[in-house]
């Protein structure tokens, strides 16, 4: 995971280039090798693809052959997304890749990336996309052997990750998409923050992901309603999983 995370964006984190809106000093530009300054977020995710082109083909290669099952486990921010990707890992024997847990585990690496990262999280926000993309991809890569599926949980959170997803690792097979009212899901995290220790479980933080959630990620569910299945998620977890099951044995 860290190798290919740094191959698409080590030099922005070693010229101190940060994440959020106020980018950046000075950058190494991966494809040409000139010196690139004063550029936005939007440049840097160019920059990330465009570096990621040259493995790609090699990355897309043996996933593409292995033709296994891709599901995009979408819903708002504590609508049950991890709680049934445990059920669904336990029946089905899917691997389950969070994306949260992958940008969570780059931010306890404790890396300057990771320190940007976690402010961006703790502001409700997204993350540059291509960042998540090569997490997924790598997490994809490492456990092909071994899986019988992918359950690809929390992405794509905006139509752009799933077109880039697509076009880059593999078409989605279905989409599971928990229904939740954002009162119910504010409860449950509240509940959850007395716990979690996540810096994102706060009232005021909640409320910026179900801002993010309506304004960027809602917006997934209409583009690829084909592929998508919706369950009603305000319901006990075993209720929820029958529908689950309903949807994955019918693939
Ligand atoms: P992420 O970690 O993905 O958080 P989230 O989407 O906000 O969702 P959660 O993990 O908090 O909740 P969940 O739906 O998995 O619910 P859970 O099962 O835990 O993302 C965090 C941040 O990372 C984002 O805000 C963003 O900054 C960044 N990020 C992540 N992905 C990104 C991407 N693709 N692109 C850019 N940035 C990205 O349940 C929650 C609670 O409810 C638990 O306590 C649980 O026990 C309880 N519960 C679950 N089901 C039920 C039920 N049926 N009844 C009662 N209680 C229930």
């Amino acid at each position: 995971m860290e190798h290919l995370v740094r191959s698409t964006v080590g030099k922005e984190e070693n010229n101190g280039v940060h994440f959020g809106p106020g980018t950046m000093s000075a950058v190494e530009n991966p494809g040409t090798g000139a010196c690139e300054s004063q550029m936005g977020v939007r440049m840097l995710v160019r920059m990330g693809r465009r570096s990621c082109f040259g493995e790609q083909e090699h990355r897309q290669t043996p996933l593409k052959e292995a033709k296994l099952p891709v599901i995009w486990v979408l819903g708002g921010p504590g609508s049950g997304k991890g709680t049934q990707c445990e059920r669904i890992v336990a029946k089905y024997g899917y691997t389950h890749l969070s994306s949260g847990d992958l940008l969570r585990a780059e931010v306890q690496g404790g890396s300057d990336r990771g320190k940007q990262l976690s402010a961006i999280m703790e502001k409700g926000e997204l993350v540059p996309k291509f960042v998540v993309l090569d997490l997924l991809a790598e997490g994809m890569l490492s456990k092909l052997n071994e899986s019988k599926g992918f359950l690809i949980d929390g992405y794509p959170r905006e139509v752009a990750q799933g077109q880039d997803f697509e076009a880059e690792i593999l078409p989605c097979t279905r989409i599971l998409y928990f229904d939740v009212s954002d009162g119910c899901m504010t409860e449950r995290l509240l509940n959850r923050g007395k716990s979690s220790g996540r810096v994102d479980d706060n009232e005021e933080t909640i409320k910026k992901r179900l801002n993010t959630f309506h304004e960027h990620s809602k917006p997934v569910i209409e583009a690829y309603k084909e592929k998508c299945v919706c369950i009603p998620a305000e319901r006990n977890p075993d209720d929820i999983f029958a529908d689950v099951s309903k949807a994955l044995d019918a693939l």
